[in-house]
């Protein structure tokens, strides 16, 4: 499938890129640039062969800069409030692939951007990345997430400060603060992101997607159910092929060989 606004490319078998592709507006998401990230990331856990998704922005300035300030100035409530609600609906699907996708942070992550990132399962990022929620300066509030998954990840106090003063946050900054889990030059991000990947693809990929549905779905829940949760995800991991090959492996000192099944 084509798509007007983003690129979905095949890196190495397995490894899958999701890049923005709206460089002369900084990667802002329109209405257009969503739909395309859903349909992207439909295709994508279609894909058996799929086991990891990097997302970034095109381009040497930007990840996402926010949403498309352009396509928003004349919303009408009730279309502000649909495209919070499709916003979220796309981001929620993304967070919820059962592979693991990890955001590739190459610049300004603002508002809707900072949005699309904390949706991945983790962020790795440039030194001239900048993170923030600014949509205080427009006069409107957080609309993909920004208010409800930048609490769980840095905490309401810092959460606060920065959806209230719009202040932007430098990469060194984000990790200190536990929104970025890596900070790279620039040239050598993709390289990083990939060797990442390449690790991640060695992996179980019943595993995997166990354990990100434990974290996601636990996240959440009192402690007992969690835990209960997490009991029963480890259960049925010992139903698997992989789980045979992954101890054998271990005993016979040798690397396993997941089928993912
Ligand atoms: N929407 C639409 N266009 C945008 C954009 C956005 N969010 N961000 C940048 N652009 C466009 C600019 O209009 C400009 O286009 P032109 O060349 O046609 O004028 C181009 O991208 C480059 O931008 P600048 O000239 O402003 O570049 P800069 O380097 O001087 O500044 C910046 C970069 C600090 C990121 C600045 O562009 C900026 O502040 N952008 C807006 C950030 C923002 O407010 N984001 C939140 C949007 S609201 C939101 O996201 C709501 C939500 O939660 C869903």
């Amino acid at each position: 499938m084509n798509f007007a606004n983003i690129i979905l490319e095949e890196l190495e078998p397995g490894i899958f890129l999701l890049t923005i592709n709206r460089p002369e507006v900084y990667n802002a998401l329109n209405q257009a640039t969503v739909a395309d990230i859903k349909n992207a990331r439909d295709q994508v856990e279609k894909n058996p062969d799929a086991r990891v998704l990097l997302v970034t922005g095109a381009g040497s300035k930007a990840f996402v800069a926010g949403a498309d300030i352009k396509e928003m100035h004349n919303m009408s409530g009730i279309q502000g409030r649909d495209f919070s609600l499709e916003g979220l609906r796309v981001f929620r699907s993304l967070e919820t692939l059962p592979i693991p996708v990890i955001a590739v942070v190459n610049g300004y992550c603002l508002g809707g951007g900072c949005e699309l990132a904390m949706s991945c399962d983790w962020i790795i990022a440039s030194e001239n990345a900048y993170f923030g929620q600014p949509e205080v300066n427009l006069g409107i509030t957080p609309g993909f997430g920004g208010t409800q998954r930048l609490p769980r990840l840095i905490g309401r106090g810092r959460t606060m400060e920065l959806t209230m003063t719009g202040r932007q946050i430098s990469a060194e900054e984000a990790k200190e603060w536990g929104l970025v889990n890596h900070v790279y030059a620039q040239g050598e991000l993709m390289q990083k992101a990939l060797e990442t990947a390449r690790n991640i693809v060695k992996k179980g990929p019943v595993a995997l997607e166990l354990t990100k549905d434990t974290i996601l779905r636990g996240q959440d829940m009192d402690l007992d159910n969690a835990c209960a949760l997490e009991s029963k995800a480890f259960g049925l991991s010992f139903s698997t092929d992989d789980q045979k090959e992954g101890m054998a492996a271990f005993l016979e000192k040798r690397a396993a060989v997941f089928h993912g099944k």
